[in-house]
């Protein structure tokens, strides 16, 4: 590929992260949720979302549906395109939390490489990575979207978990059984891990 970025240079900015996030009485902080089609992410993030509201943290939400209405409307679901996904959204997720913003990321995020990628690009401590771990049969049971039953149809190829691959989070900061747990205990959950 082409390197054009060797004629590109960094422009210093005077207010800085730090002064952003000040003014706000906040540490910027990504919330990485990454799980299966249908496994809760969107659910558990959006009152997670709500309650930091309330407690008066600004906060966003970058959500795989919304963000491929939009900036990422030119992708597909091959293994290509889902990196190429994560890769925008993890450096959106950065410059949101160069901000001073809370950022909670809400995408199927299937591969490894690309969450660690991710992490990459924050300070220690800044990344949480969420696992919203919900078996395969309990979210293709629930088939809130119909996505599944289009999948074994095959009438939806590259469907992960039925002919795209997922890679289980080997060492999340959180992990959340959705069997055993209420949506609502496990916000609760990521909100005590966040103020502790
Ligand atoms: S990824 O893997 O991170 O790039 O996926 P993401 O951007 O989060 O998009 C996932 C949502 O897209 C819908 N959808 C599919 N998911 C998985 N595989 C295929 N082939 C597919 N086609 C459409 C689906 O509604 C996902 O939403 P969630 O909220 O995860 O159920």
């Amino acid at each position: 590929a082409l390197r054009r970025a060797g004629n590109i240079h960094w422009q210093h900015l005077d207010v800085d992260k730090a002064a952003r996030a000040r003014i706000k009485g906040q540490q910027p902080r990504v919330l990485w949720f990454t799980g299966l089609s249908g496994s809760g992410k969107s659910t558990i993030a959006n009152l997670v979302d709500k309650r930091l509201h309330a407690l008066g943290y600004h906060t966003f939400i970058l959500d795989g549906d919304n963000v491929r209405h939009g900036l990422n409307k030119d992708l597909g679901f091959t293994d290509e395109d889902r990196v190429e996904n994560i890769r925008r959204v993890a450096e959106v997720a950065k410059l949101m939390s160069d901000a001073g913003l809370i950022v909670l990321v809400s995408f199927i995020s299937p591969f490894r490489a690309e969450r660690r990628m991710a992490r990459e690009l924050f300070a220690p401590g800044e990344f949480v990575e969420v696992f919203v771990d919900t078996p395969l049969a309990v979210a293709e049971k629930r088939d809130v979207k119909g996505l599944y039953a289009k999948a074994r149809a095959g009438q939806l190829r590259n469907f992960t978990g039925i002919d795209s691959p997922y890679e289980v989070p080997e060492a999340p900061e959180l992990s959340l059984d959705t069997v055993s747990d209420s949506a609502e205990r496990l916000a609760q959950r990521v909100i005590d891990f966040l103020t502790d």
